[in-house]
């Protein structure tokens, strides 16, 4: 089925397509027809972070930003969500066009900035969804937040996605934030990580329930500051690794007519260096930190390279865009090859 309607969503500019698919997607499922998109899964329930999820494919973060669509995109098959990422104000994001395709490389190049409605709206959201599966909600900070106060802006989401969440998710990895990517490194992340255990040590006294934190990191890291995080994320006991988010290297599509929008990259172009990032780190976490692959799963066998190189469960989004929901049965059989 989504074979027949890509095509025609790919005439439109991708925004539009996006908003587009999700509004109809919405409709099927309140009709009952979600069946007609939705692929034949074996769903195996796998643990990480302490949670079971029905099946080791999830939807990364960013695709629903706001958490309108979770109980339409939960009928497709995924086995966990993530939705954000939220800022606590609403932000209108950067200016269009942000989203760009590059469909010769299965590859989109995205600069939205964070556009949401606010971490109030998600919660209200995701109070009014049907969905009991498990939910990650992904928080970040506003743009015109300062740098210092940074972690305020995160307690802020911390705090209100607390009661709601399966886990919460720190972005501290994307490129169209300004100087967001400083906060991954040195004493910047150490204090984050700090007080962001401390808090949530508070909350889960306060509501009498653990919520793991996982933190997502860019695909653009040196080996030294693998290093550096790898040791900060032991330290202070952090829940989970999300590796990885988009990539600035534009090396894969430097000669499209879009290789030099400024953005992430993801997609196809991004899978190697983010299976590398993945084998880095499981390198130096040793099994003490469970982690989720993402980056350019487009087929079972980018799914199984992530696996093999150390992914506990994987997540996909620009794979989706372009293979629609038969994507995450390819990457089920991919995840099931590497466990023989
Ligand atoms: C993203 N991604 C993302 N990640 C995140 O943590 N918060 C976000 O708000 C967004 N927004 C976003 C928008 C768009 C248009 C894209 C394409 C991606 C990153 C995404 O979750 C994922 O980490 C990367 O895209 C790599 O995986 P794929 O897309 O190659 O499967």
């Amino acid at each position: 089925m989504y074979s027949l309607l890509r095509p025609l969503l790919f005439k439109l500019d991708p925004e539009t397509a996006h908003n587009i698919s999700l509004k109809g997607l919405d409709i099927a499922n309140s009709l009952n027809l979600s069946a007609l998109f939705a692929p034949k899964l074996q769903h195996t329930p796998v643990d990480i972070m302490g949670l079971s999820v029905k099946n080791p494919i999830g939807l990364a973060a960013g695709l629903d930003k706001n958490a309108d669509h979770i109980d339409a995109l939960a009928s497709l098959g995924f086995g966990f969500i993530e939705v954000g990422t939220v800022t606590p104000r609403p932000q209108a994001g950067n200016m269009q066009p942000r989203l760009f395709r590059l469909a010769e490389h299965e590859a989109i190049i995205n600069r939205m900035g964070f556009n949401n409605e606010g971490i109030d709206y998600l919660i209200a959201n995701v109070k009014r969804s049907n969905y009991r599966g498990i939910l990650g909600i992904n928080i970040g900070k506003n743009k015109d937040t300062p740098n210092e106060n940074a972690v305020d802006d995160y307690l802020i989401c911390l705090e209100k996605a607390y009661p709601h969440a399966s886990y919460i998710t720190v972005n501290l990895s994307s490129p169209n934030t300004p100087g967001l990517r400083d906060l991954q490194f040195g004493d910047p992340l150490k204090q984050l990580l700090a007080t962001l255990k401390e808090r949530q040590d508070q909350l889960c006294t306060e509501h009498g329930r653990y919520v793991p934190i996982a933190i997502k990191v860019a695909p653009d890291m040196a080996e030294s500051d693998i290093d550096d995080v790898s040791s900060s994320l032991i330290e202070y006991e952090i829940d989970g690794l999300i590796a990885t988010n988009t990539t600035i290297s534009r090396e894969a599509v430097q000669h499209h007519k879009f290789g030099s929008e400024l953005g992430g990259l993801s997609g196809a172009p991004v899978a190697q260096l983010s299976t590398q990032t993945i084998a880095a780190f499981k390198q130096r976490l040793d099994g003490k930190v469970p982690m989720i692959g993402v980056g350019g799963i487009t087929n079972a066998q980018t799914a199984q390279e992530k696996v093999e190189a150390g992914a506990d469960v994987l997540q996909i989004y620009t794979g989706f865009i372009y293979k629609g929901p038969q994507l995450i049965a390819d990457a089920l059989d991919g995840f099931n090859r590497a466990q023989k």
